[in-house]
Order: structure tokens, then C-alpha cells, then sequence
């Protein structure tokens, strides 16, 4: 595995080779769902790259950024057994300059959910992403369907701006308990942790109703946020593929939402129906 720090070196480098090209854009803190992505950009692509970088952008300035899990030397032992080719592996001033040009992101779907009490987050995220694809220009893209708003926002980006690469979702992968797998879950304290399992079960739950074929959306976001209590709840929410709001839920074409926070740490999660 080859471990490149600089995005002109990176450039020159895959610029001698021609070969389709999947890429996993990583904040590093590696776990199981990383590899799930790094697993299907193996099958599908000759040349495997990763990025680790936090990308300070997404952060706002009483976020997590510093407190950030941080596993460098674990990161790199799991993209060479992976079988990573190439480790990107940025610091923030070979990826920002000082007088900036940035992505904004849609005034709707990028202010909700998420958006609505991280209202810089998709700004940076989506500037990072394109500096990345800038840079890698791969042929395919790899984002897990957990981060479903960034999945969402990603895509229409690249549809907006006439943007070549081929984007490939990824499902979340779950501890046997029902946990989604993310980077902030080792912030968690075993009580805490017991007391995010009412995110999967809420979203369980909603599936469960619609099974039994109560399909109102009100009927079920009800049932959910009782589930959720006494947890701070950012948003129950049920909508189409696209993030447009729905009253009933049509199965194969709607998604629900969850984000809350346990503890000191904000999880989100979501079911796509
Ligand atoms: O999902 C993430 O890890 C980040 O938001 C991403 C896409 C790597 C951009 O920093």
C-alpha cells in the first residue's frame, strides 16, 4: 500500500495509471463499516484508494472536532489488510488555503434534519468531497446509506455540477444488537450505549407498523418519539428517496430518519423502505 500526503503528488501519481479507480472518503476511526465500503470498491474497481482527513469545514466551532477519534496507526493496518493501494492521507493545509472558495449547500434539502442545527456541516462536507474527487478522480464513489442527508446531498451535487462519477451507496452495518456502526459510538459509556439501542428499536419499530400496514407517517413518528423517551431527539422523520415529505409511506420508496443525542454524542441512524 502506498501512503501519498499531498494532493499534486497524489495527481501526478494516478495520472501514470490507467485504471478504473474506486474511492472511500474517510474521516479515519476506522471500523466495519469502512471496510464494507473498501470490501465492494475492491470488487468492483482495479485501483482501491481511501482519504483519512477530518475535514476541520464540517465541524462548527462547538463540535467534536478536536475530541475527534483519532486511530492513525490502526487506520493504516486495516487499509493494507483491506487491500488498499493507495492511502490519502491529507493534513489540513494541503486541502485548504486561506482565502477560500466554497460549495453552499442547497437552501432546502441542506437546512433540515441535520442541517438545521449544523448549519455550516453540508457546506464543508460537500466542499471536501469535490476537492477530493477533484483530486482522485475516480470512476466510482463510496458512501454508506447511514450518513442517508450526506448521501442524499452528495448525489445531488454531482447530478447539479455535471459531475462524472458514478456514486455507489453501501448498506450500514449493524452490531448483532442492532447498533449502527459509527466512529462516535467508542464516546459512549456502557450506559450510554444500552441506551442507544432505542434508536434501532424505534426505527425496528416503524418498520414492524408497516409490516401490519399502518403506513400513516404521523401514526408512526408518534409511536417512534414515545419509544425514544427521555432521549434528547433532534428529529423523527419519514420521507421518499428523494427527502421529500410524504403523509403515507410507500413501501420500496421511503426512508426513516433518527437522530439523537445519548449522553454528550449525537447518533444518527435511518431504515430505507
Ligand atoms: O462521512 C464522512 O466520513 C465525511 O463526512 C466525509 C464524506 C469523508 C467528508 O469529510
Amino acid at each position: 500500500m502506498k501512503i501519498i500526503s499531498t494532493p499534486l503528488e497524489l495527481k501526478r501519481y494516478l495520472k501514470t495509471i490507467n485504471k478504473t479507480i474506486g474511492f472511500v472518503p474517510t474521516m479515519g476511526a476506522l471500523h466495519e463499516g469502512h471496510i464494507s465500503l473498501i470490501k465492494e470498491a475492491r470488487k468492483q474497481n482495479e485501483l482501491v484508494v481511501v482519504s483519512i482527513f477530518v475535514n476541520p469545514t464540517q465541524f462548527s466551532k462547538d463540535e467534536d472536532l478536536d475530541k475527534y477519534p483519532k486511530k492513525d496507526g490502526a487506520d493504516k493496518k486495516i487499509c493494507e489488510i483491506s487491500g488498499v493501494d493507495i492511502l490519502f492521507f491529507p493534513n489540513a493545509k494541503d486541502i485548504y488555503g486561506s482565502d477560500e472558495v466554497s460549495l453552499m449547500a442547497p437552501k432546502v434539502r441542506g437546512f433540515v434534519l441535520e442541517g438545521l442545527t449544523r448549519p455550516s456541516h453540508f457546506n464543508g462536507v460537500l466542499t471536501v468531497v469535490m476537492k477530493l474527487l477533484n483530486i482522485v478522480n475516480p470512476t466510482k464513489v463510496y458512501f454508506g446509506k447511514k450518513d442517508a442527508q450526506q448521501l442524499n446531498l452528495i448525489s445531488l451535487m454531482v447530478k447539479q455540477l455535471f459531475m462524472s462519477v458514478e456514486i455507489v451507496a453501501v448498506d450500514t452495518v449493524r452490531e448483532s444488537d442492532g447498533l449502527a456502526l459509527s466512529s462516535r459510538n467508542i464516546y459512549l459509556s456502557k450506559d450510554e450505549r444500552k441506551e442507544a439501542l432505542k434508536i434501532s428499536s424505534a426505527l425496528y419499530l416503524a418498520r414492524n407498523l408497516i409490516t401490519r400496514n399502518i403506513l400513516e407517517v404521523e401514526v408512526i413518528k408518534e409511536q417512534m418519539l414515545n419509544s425514544l423517551q427521555p432521549l434528547e431527539i433532534f428529529y423523527v422523520e419519514i420521507l421518499n428517496h428523494d427527502f421529500e415529505i410524504i403523509k403515507k409511506v410507500e413501501v420500496g420508496r421511503s426512508l426513516v430518519l433518527v437522530e439523537v443525542r445519548v449522553g454528550e454524542t449525537r447518533l444518527l441512524d435511518n431504515i430505507w423502505l
